[in-house]
């Protein structure tokens, strides 16, 4: 295992009801943004909770953060943020609403070009506090500091990360999922699983327990993924789910270990391109990866096959291919398309992302930071 510094300070609180204990939370004197998205909130009940958890607080509202949260719409937000002063973010919503409200966070006190944080990587130094209430399990920005926004004009997708922007809590009822769309739900699942592959489908670390916990939360997912894409949702389900998608990218599994992130890398362009829904974009690219990178990948492929996928029979190479096989099959069955033709992406779009990994100075993706625009091209055709 490699050396590591971990420090996650986000509270959680999870179960029924704890949507109440807001006031417990939000500090009395704040002047509280709440920011949402387009408008699900308002159907399902969750905000009358929120508005109901937080009677005689300073409360003013931004709503219509998209999916995929854009540059443009959160600079409204900063802008209105600076001139009432706030104080406090508290983001109701999916991954994009707690994204896009992190970047908030971050771009009120930022002297200079808000943008240079995305496109630059420039430090932050300071940052609104935030809380969450989160209405999808599937990124896990409710207890990381990651945050990925899109810039609808450039067409680029890019993320940052900074402990600024850790939210103080998260608020996670799995009630609030009920209404979610199956295709919400399947994209939960297959975020989450794709987020567990990047930090455990890479090369041998001496890391038993990562291991195990990587390989524990993917047959979990497995197991949920049928009565959770049922048209009635069950408590215990949902609760699992919700738990599962956290534990996959709150920063644990992947301490110590090599992390690869390239089905992520290349999928962020797919969505810059074409508006593919995030976990969408995964699903298509990780099958594509996993044999382009097959003989790197060789040993843990072999042990993910035999204990996510009980495979202990035939030759290696069959192993190795039939639980590829059976991962796609497992997007398959949550209603996602796994192949680029199927979103009525082709070669045009290929040719592009090509392009943008082949600048000067971009960036080489994988464990080993060997999956350059070559193996990219690679990987995409092999997914028309
Ligand atoms: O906008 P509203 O009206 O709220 O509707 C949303 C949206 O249309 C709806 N929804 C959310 N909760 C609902 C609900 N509808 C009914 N009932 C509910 N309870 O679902 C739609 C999608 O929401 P979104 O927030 O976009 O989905 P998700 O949570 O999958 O977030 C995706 C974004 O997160 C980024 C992705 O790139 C993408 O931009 N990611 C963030 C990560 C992180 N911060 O660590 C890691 C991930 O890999 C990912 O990149
Ligand atoms: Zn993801």
């Amino acid at each position: 295992m490699k050396n590591f510094i971990y420090q996650n300070p986000v509270k959680i609180l999870f179960g029924k009801g704890q949507i109440g204990r807001l006031q417990n939370e939000v500090p009395k004197e704040a002047r509280v943004m709440l920011t949402y998205g387009g408008g699900s909130i308002f159907k399902n009940g969750v905000y009358h909770q929120v508005i109901e958890a937080l009677k005689g607080y300073h409360i003013i509202e931004f709503g219509g953060i998209e999916p995929n949260p854009r540059f443009e719409t959160l600079m409204k937000a900063v802008a209105v943020a600076r001139a009432e002063n706030i104080d406090f973010l508290l983001a109701v919503g999916g991954g994009s609403v707690i994204d896009g409200t992190k970047f908030i966070a971050a771009a009120v006190p930022f002297e200079g070009d808000p943008w240079d944080i995305l496109s630059k990587g420039a430090r932050i130094k300071d940052a609104v506090k935030l809380g969450t209430v989160l209405t999808l399990p599937a990124t896990g920005s409710e207890m990381n500091s990651n945050s990925v926004v899109t810039n609808e004009r450039l067409q680029r997708k890019l993320a940052f990360a900074s402990p600024y922007v850790y939210p103080l809590f998260s608020i996670l009822d799995p009630e609030v999922t009920y209404s979610l769309p199956k295709r919400q739900v399947a994209n939960g699942l297959v975020d989450s699983f794709v987020h567990v592959m990047e930090q455990y489908m890479t090369i041998p670390s001496d890391a038993p327990l990562n291991d195990r916990l990587a390989e524990s939360i993917l047959k979990t997912l497995i197991e949920l993924a049928p009565d959770a894409l049922k048209e009635i949702p069950d408590y215990e389900n949902r609760a699992n789910l919700m738990w599962s998608s956290t534990m996959a990218l709150n920063g644990l599994i992947g301490l110590g270990v090599p992390n690869d992130w390239a089905t992520h890398g290349i999928g962020h362009e797919l969505t810059a391109l074409h508006g593919i829904d995030h976990a969408v974009t995964l699903a298509i690219v990780l099958p594509g990866l996993l044999r382009v990178m097959k003989e790197q990948k060789r040993i843990k492929l072999l042990q993910y096959a035999e204990r996510v996928w009980n495979l202990t029979e035939g030759s290696e190479e069959e192993r190795i291919e039939k639980c590829i096989q059976l991962t796609e099959d497992f997007f398959r069955s949550t209603g996602i398309l796994t192949r680029l033709s199927e979103h009525n992406v082709g070669f045009e779009t290929i040719d592009e992302i090509v392009k943008r990994f082949s600048l000067p100075g971009a960036r080489r993706l994988g464990e080993l930071g060997n999956i350059d625009a070559d193996k990219i091209k690679q990987i995409l055709v092999s997914r028309v």
